[in-house]
Order: structure tokens, then C-alpha cells, then sequence
């Protein structure tokens, strides 16, 4: 797939980024990318349904997602192509490359149609995506013009850590920087404006001591 030529520099980033961390990737993000597998336990897709995960990453969720929902087909999106190199052999091991689509894309200039040939899902999620994306506020509505209107949409991220003690923040930022991830302070009320806009409710959960948030734009009200 074409990425827009202003993307190009981010993707470049985002390939040198993972180009060696892809293969130790799963293996050490489970002690700190918390809250992903409560995200998609809440997911409910229903039978049949469709989920798209932007910024896919090495598979690992669309993975999870497959085994928890039998059913339900699976897309993917990430800008960058080693990620979604080591995406397509996650899937394959799994056996669910048979029901999943990916793509490389921009999550912040993308049309799901022209991708996928799907005219909606009926869940879009994104976990720790948002925090490593520039105008990732575009991201989230590009994403909402892609849902059902009886769909929702999942994000789970980084919180502020506000029930932690401080050097841990400190550190956890400072090292996370490192990695070109900025955890989004403003994630709550941005979000909140973003699903206004778009006729929707927001839900917006703390988790672990605030260590992660969690957050749910769901159905718009006469779909429910
Ligand atoms: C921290 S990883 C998370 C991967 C996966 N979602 C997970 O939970 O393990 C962030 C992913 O977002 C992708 N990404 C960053 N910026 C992006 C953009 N503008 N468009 C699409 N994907 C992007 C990166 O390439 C990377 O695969």
C-alpha cells in the first residue's frame, strides 16, 4: 500500500524504531504494555463481526482476538512494514491468516474502504498506538469514520501514573521517550471532545494505580 510522501519520515521512524526490538517485541512488552488483554476481553465482537486494530504492531492482540472471538474477522493496520512483516507471521503461526487482513497505512490518513474493501467494523481498537503518533487525535476520527454506528471503539494506553510515586513517572517517561512514545496527558478530555463531535458516549477508566487508561466511544445513542 502507498503511504502519502508526508508520512514517509514517520514510517522511516517507525522501521528503524522496530527493526531489531520486533523480534524480542512480545517477549518483554507483557511486563509493561498493561491493559491490553482486559481491552480485548472487552471487546464483545460480535459473531461474525469484523475488528480492525490500527497501529497492529507484531500481532500479538489480533492474535489474542482471533482465539478469544472464533468468529470474528480480523484487519490490521501499522505504517510500519517490518511490524507488519512479523504481523503476518504471527498470524500465520496461529493459523488466522486465513481471516486477516492487513495493510500498511498512516493512522492518521487513512480510508478503511479503498484498504479493505469493508464499508465498516463493528469494533475499531488501539493499543498503545495513540502515544507513538503524531496528530493522533486524527487517528482516533479517522478510525470513528471507519465504525458501524452500532460499533464501538477500544483504546488503551499509558495513564499519567498519578497514584505512583513520582521518580517512577519521571523514569517511566524519560525512558520511554527513548522509544519516540509520549504518554498523552490530555488523552481523557480530548477524547471526550473527539466522541462529542461524532454524537457518541465516552468512557474513560484508570487502571493499575493509573499506570494505563482505558477507554470505550460507544455505540451512537439510537443504535444501542
Ligand atoms: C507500541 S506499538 C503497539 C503495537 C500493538 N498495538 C501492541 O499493543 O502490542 C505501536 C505501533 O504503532 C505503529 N504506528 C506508529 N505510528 C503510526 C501511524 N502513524 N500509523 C499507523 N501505525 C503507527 C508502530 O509502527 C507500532 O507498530
Amino acid at each position: 500500500m502507498r503511504i502519502a510522501d508526508r508520512s514517509m519520515r514517520h514510517a522511516a521512524l517507525m522501521d528503524r524504531n522496530y527493526r531489531f526490538q520486533r523480534h524480542i517485541y512480545d517477549a518483554t512488552r507483557k511486563y509493561y504494555l498493561l491493559g491490553r488483554d482486559p481491552m480485548i476481553a472487552g471487546l464483545d465482537v460480535p459473531a461474525g463481526g469484523s475488528v480492525l486494530e490500527i497501529g497492529c504492531g507484531t500481532g500479538r492482540n489480533l492474535a489474542r482476538v482471533g482465539r478469544t472471538y472464533p468468529q470474528a474477522r480480523l484487519f490490521g493496520l501499522d505504517i510500519s512494514a517490518v511490524m507488519l512483516e512479523t504481523a503476518a507471521l504471527t498470524l500465520s503461526r496461529e493459523g488466522l491468516d486465513g481471516r486477516t487482513r492487513l495493510a500498511r497505512a498512516d493512522a492518521t490518513d487513512f480510508t478503511a474502504n479503498p484498504l479493505y474493501g469493508e464499508a465498516a467494523f463493528d469494533r475499531v481498537y488501539m493499543s498503545y498506538a495513540l502515544s507513538m503518533i503524531p496528530g493522533w487525535q486524527r487517528a482516533v476520527e479517522c478510525g470513528l469514520a471507519a465504525l458501524a454506528p452500532a460499533g464501538s471503539l477500544h483504546v488503551v494506553d499509558f495513564g499519567q501514573q498519578r497514584r505512583l510515586p513520582g521518580w517512577f513517572r519521571a523514569g517511566l517517561h524519560a525512558w520511554l521517550r527513548q522509544y519516540h512514545v509520549r504518554p498523552i496527558a490530555a488523552l481523557e478530555p480530548e477524547l471526550a471532545r473527539i466522541a462529542r463531535a461524532a454524537g457518541r458516549p465516552l468512557h474513560f477508566r484508570s487502571l493499575y494505580r493509573d499506570y494505563a487508561w482505558l477507554a470505550v466511544i460507544g455505540p451512537r445513542p439510537d443504535q444501542s
